[in-house]
């Protein structure tokens, strides 16, 4: 299974302002029958993400059984290692960010139970793993075993634990501490402590402060001012000052405005209008930017930053998890 290439061209026309719903189902579907495409092999190392993201743009997508669910789960397991972690692809080892997508993808399709009846461990042995990977010393967590810290690894933990109603194994105010640490003058927030503030970062350390329920720990409106300062011309994101637009800071600024309820701070008309026009309308699939190849990372997260929009014949998407609304919802009843 791989989601992960994509052969199309977005279309780049401001007349183009249609969402091609079933257009970008066809190309997700597609993704896995590619492999005599180099691209297939070169993207192998982000293959567990790319099931996470195609199968979440199919969930928003209004069809969630597009992808079979046994193959899936069949996948997913094959990349789980002795440590409870996950690979990218079976054979690859553990890394926080493919046990994470592991995790909601398991999540997404309600096959959590499936850690504990295909002698997997369960759920716990996945949670040691992640545990495995904080810093004692100030709540920081690495990816893997080599020990780069980043606060993407961070959310990454939070966000798979709670999944799995497994918070308590971590210290969390330690973690909360942490990302306090990475909030710059500007009210927002960099990968490590003095690092420059990047939406990508501000919607992993806002998405941590979230989950652990520490929200008021953020400086809203300067934090606010900063992300709605992301919105140039075009109507789109960018992820720093003076860097081109690029769908998928629809979500990593989106998400992160609409957590600290600021997302009609922006224009939101405007910024569809730049998403949409990153589709390729033909062959499926969203580009960073109008005119560029095509990609299911893009794909995933224009979609998702429509959905953040409301716009018409998209699912609602949890800003915080990056998942359906729904799916989130029915994990949390239980
Ligand atoms: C920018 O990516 C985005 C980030 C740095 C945040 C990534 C967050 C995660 C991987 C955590 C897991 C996320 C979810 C939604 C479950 P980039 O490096 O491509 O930025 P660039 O295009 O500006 O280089
Ligand atoms: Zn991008």
């Amino acid at each position: 299974m791989a989601l992960v290439s994509g052969p199309g061209r977005a279309g780049g026309t401001s007349s183009d302002q249609e969402l091609h719903i079933l257009k970008h189902v066809t190309y997700i579907k597609n993704l896995d029958t590619r492999k005599e495409e180099l691209e297939y092999w070169l993207t192998e190392h982000l293959r567990l993400n790319g099931v996470y993201w195609g199968l979440t743009a199919l969930h928003l997508l209004g069809h969630p059984d597009a992808l079979p669910r046994e193959e899936t789960i069949d996948f997913v397991l094959s990349c789980q290692k002795e440590n409870g972690g996950f690979g990218a692809a079976p054979g690859h080892d553990a890394h926080m960010l493919y046990t994470v997508s592991a995790v909601q993808i398991l999540v997404t399709i309600d096959a959590v139970d499936e850690l504990e009846k295909r002698g997997r461990g369960g759920k716990q042995r996945v949670g040691s793993f992640i545990a495995s990977m904080q810093n004692n010393e100030d709540g920081s967590f690495m990816g893997d075993q080599w020990g780069e810290t980043d606060t993407r690894f961070l959310y990454g933990a939070l966000n798979a634990l709670s999944l799995l109603g497994l918070l308590d194994m971590v210290d969390l105010p330690k973690a909360v501490s942490y990302v306090q640490s990475c909030e710059n003058f500007d009210g927002a927030y960099g990968v490590t402590p003095g690092a420059e503030s990047h939406s990508g970062q501000v919607f992993t350390c806002v998405g941590a402060l979230a989950i652990a329920g520490r929200l008021d720990l953020v400086n809203r409106d300067r934090l606010g001012a900063w992300l709605s300062e992301r919105q140039i011309d075009k109507g789109g994101f960018n992820g720093r000052p003076e860097k081109l637009p690029d769908a998928c800071y629809a979500w990593w600024v989106g998400s992160s405005l609409a957590m600290i309820d600021r997302l009609h701070w922006i224009d939101g008309k405007k910024l569809a209008s730049f998403v949409l026009q990153c589709q390729d309308p033909e062959a499926g699939g969203f580009a960073d930017r109008p005119g560029n190849m095509v990609d299911v990372y893009h794909t995933h997260f224009g979609i998702a930053g429509l959905s953040l929009l409301g716009v018409e014949g998209l699912q609602e998407v949890d800003p915080i998890y990056c998942m359906p609304k729904a799916v989130i919802a029915r994990c949390f009843a239980r």
